[in-house]
């Protein structure tokens, strides 16, 4: 086992972890639970985070390559405009995809991209919703993109 130091979500903090323990499985067993995991094999989105600025699934990245990394997870990215359009058109059912989904909903929306519904399907394609929500998560990012493209105008 090492010690792995890291900034996560703004903090500092110290991970244990060896060789072939992930970021995902260091966060969670240090308590550090807003990084959701499912599959642990890459396949659900559910763990994504955002490591020094790039949109990864914490389960499939070794926790000891992320020495002085910047992390963050959904508590850090969620902007308010989108919990609000997620609650509004109920994308979020039992939530368990959540964290994921807006992670990569977020990095969508920064994106200078102009979003279509196609497209957010596209960008989105790499997370799983379990409870197939996928309709009412779309519509949010859309709502979304299109506020803050008239807000910039
Ligand atoms: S927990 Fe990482 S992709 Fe499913
Ligand atoms: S809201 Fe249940 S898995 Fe997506």
């Amino acid at each position: 086992m090492s010690s792995v130091r890291l900034r996560l979500d703004g903090s500092p903090v110290e991970l244990e972890a060896a060789s072939s323990t992930s970021l995902l499985r260091a966060l969670r067993d240090a308590g550090h639970t807003k990084a959701q995991g499912a599959c642990e094999q890459g396949e659900c989105g559910s763990c994504l985070v955002r490591i020094d600025g790039v949109v990864q699934n914490s389960c499939l990245v070794p926790a000891t390559i992320c020495e002085d990394a910047n992390v963050e997870t959904v508590a850090s990215l969620l902007n308010q405009d989108l919990a609000d359009a997620f609650a509004r058109h109920g994308a979020v059912q039992c939530g368990f995809c959540t964290p994921g989904f807006v992670v990569a909903a977020e990095a969508a929306l920064a994106s200078a991209e102009s979003l279509t519904y196609d497209t957010v399907r596209e960008r989105l394609a790499g997370n799983i919703c379990r409870c197939t929500g996928y309709h009412g998560i779309i519509e949010a990012v859309l709502e979304v993109s299109q506020r803050r493209r008239e807000a910039n105008q």
